[in-house]
């Protein structure tokens, strides 16, 4: 089953020097991608095939529903190497609609380290609430917060001291929000951008411009670390009891 893999990896590279024979001797000796990548572990949104694009073109992290958290050193060292060394212009935060981690901010479900991972999206959710309420198909839910997530993520991204070092000295790099239909392999670009031009949040606000909040204030990453600690140690899911876990809260109003 396994060595399966073998055999097609044989077959692939064989394909790829027939095409080109200098191919792997090109990637090898450098790897000069322009784009930077962060999207969903979901297997069935291969961030190079849906772009077109070859192995050393795109640079990529992924990670369960595209989730910046403030303080995730592989995801901020990824940025940071892409933004100071590789120099990529374009950083594209890609989230896809019918995401299984967005699907389980929104349920009832809890207490294992991934329901940590996605407090920031049931953060969101609450503070966006309202949005939700008009809408009862399960679907139209998970798939709006898919799009606001994506939009909150970018904010995210922007609001990095590695993005505003490199806007101050005047780099031109832009984020990018988009989002992958898993039901039509088409990608959307949800006009969410941020290129280091735009208005300051106070000005925003001023001109009434509605904007989500990129919240990286709460920073999570004590909250992801003290959950898996308590896998490790205890060996059992998270009693996390702590006041601002938004799963707890949830947890409280369905109990009121
Ligand atoms: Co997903």
């Amino acid at each position: 089953m396994i060595d399966e893999l073998f055999d097609r990896n044989a077959l692939w590279a064989l394909a790829k020097t027939k095409a080109d024979p200098t191919y792997f001797r090109r990637l090898a000796a450098q790897q000069a991608p322009r784009f930077l990548w962060i999207g969903c572990s979901d297997s069935r949104v291969p961030a190079n095939e849906i772009v077109g694009l070859d192995p050393g073109e795109l640079f990529v992290h992924r990670n369960i529903a595209n989730v910046m958290h403030t303080g995730d050193l592989n995801l901020l060292s990824v940025l940071e190497f892409a933004v100071g060394v590789l120099q990529v212009e374009h950083i594209i935060l890609c989230g896809h609609y019918g995401c299984g981690g967005v699907r389980r901010a929104l349920s009832a479900q809890g207490g294992a380290l991934v329901d940590h991972w996605l407090a920031p999206i049931v953060d969101l959710y609450r503070r966006e609430r309202r949005r939700f309420d008009p809408i009862e198909d399960e679907e139209a839910r998970v798939n709006l917060l898919c799009e606001l997530n994506v939009e909150m993520q970018v904010a995210r991204v922007a609001a990095t001291p590695i993005l505003q070092a490199a806007w101050r000295e005047g780099r031109r790099v832009a984020v990018h929000g988009w989002i992958y239909g898993l039901k039509d392999g088409l990608l959307r670009d949800l006009g969410v951008s941020r290129d280091g031009c735009e208005k300051t949040a106070i000005e925003a606000a001023e001109s009434g411009e509605r904007r989500i909040d990129p919240a990286p204030i709460d920073d999570w990453s004590e909250h992801v670390r003290k959950g898996a600690i308590h896998l490790l140690e205890a060996g059992s899911p998270c009693g996390c009891a702590a006041p601002a876990a938004p799963r707890c809260v949830v947890a409280a109003e369905a109990a009121e």
